[in-house]
């Protein structure tokens, strides 16, 4: 991609997600006053995955306005945000200033993390909704890799890019991003449409990137829910007494389809 291109879609990405912000501060789906009354934002899969993490240093790349970031900081983790949009890293500052926790947010495109922060980390945390952003998977990687301490945990939980297919886009990476007029995914928004430049990212392709990065893998896993109800067409999932929070499918052919993914690894000496 040229130098040109590449300005294109920070710009045209971080003008999205400025837009975005105010929206999904005051929405249910984010619910920012529970978070304010004590309710820790983070899902079941990331907590069992990093949990305890007292004392640990944890970077979270593209943090958006710091929810999980600080319900990370009330678990007694030492956190850096990093994001790309400035309204979303002024909100993650107010958010951590009115719930007297201690955090650091920089606003930063990620490629870039590294020159903004040096020390190592204990865990690399990143989350639901954030590779469709990049363009460079293998250069995400070794971003990740960079800010990892020798045996320092990288954990992912992310949307499986099969669901992708069913809104009409490649299961498979072309370099060419796709642009796309869209609205944001709260329940609050009735209007506001920016334009998003996205890529498709296969799941062998971030596993076969963050082994060449230096990260061990130690798990991959594929689930056929959504914590959140966040596309077209899902359905709650019936309550079970092992579900600690609601979950949402997607059928085809009255069958369950892949809707997130995570990964687990650990940075080689
Ligand atoms: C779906 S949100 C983050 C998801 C997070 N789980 C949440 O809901 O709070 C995606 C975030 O990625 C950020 N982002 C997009 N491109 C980025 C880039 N190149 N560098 C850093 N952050 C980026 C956006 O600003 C946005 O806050």
């Amino acid at each position: 991609m040229s130098d040109t291109h590449q300005q294109d879609y920070l710009t045209v990405n971080r003008q999205s997600w400025d837009s975005k912000v105010a929206t999904h501060v005051a929405s249910t789906f984010y619910d920012v006053a529970a978070f304010k009354n004590g309710k820790n934002s983070l899902n079941e899969l990331e907590l069992t995955a990093l949990l305890p993490v007292t004392g640990k240093r944890l970077l979270h790349l593209q943090c958006h306005f710091g929810l999980d970031t600080l319900s990370w900081a009330r678990l007694g983790a030492q956190v850096t945000g990093i994001d790309l949009s400035p309204k979303a890293i002024n909100q993650a500052n107010e958010l951590a200033k009115q719930s007297q926790l201690s955090a650091e947010f920089i606003c930063s495109d990620v490629y870039d993390s590294t020159e903004h922060i040096q020390e190592p980390f204990d865990i690399v945390f990143t989350s639901y909704g954030v590779l469709c952003w990049l363009p460079d998977i293998d250069r995400w990687a070794q971003t990740v890799a960079a800010h990892l301490k020798t045996g320092g945990v990288f954990y992912m939980a992310e949307f499986h890019p099969f669901h992708d297919v069913f809104d009409g886009y490649s299961y498979f990476n072309h370099p060419t991003a796709n642009v796309e007029v869209a609205p944001t995914y709260t329940e609050n928004n009735h209007a506001t449409e920016t334009t998003e430049m996205t890529w498709s990212h296969p799941i062998s392709q971030v596993i076969n990137a963050l082994i060449k990065a230096g990260i061990s893998i130690e798990s991959v896993h594929e689930y056929d829910y959504s914590p959140y109800d966040c596309f077209a067409g899902l359905t709650p999932c019936e309550q079970s007494d092992e579900m600690q929070a609601p979950r949402y499918q997607h059928l085809f052919h009255g069958l369950p389809t892949p809707l997130i993914y995570s990964i687990k690894g650990v940075k080689k000496a």
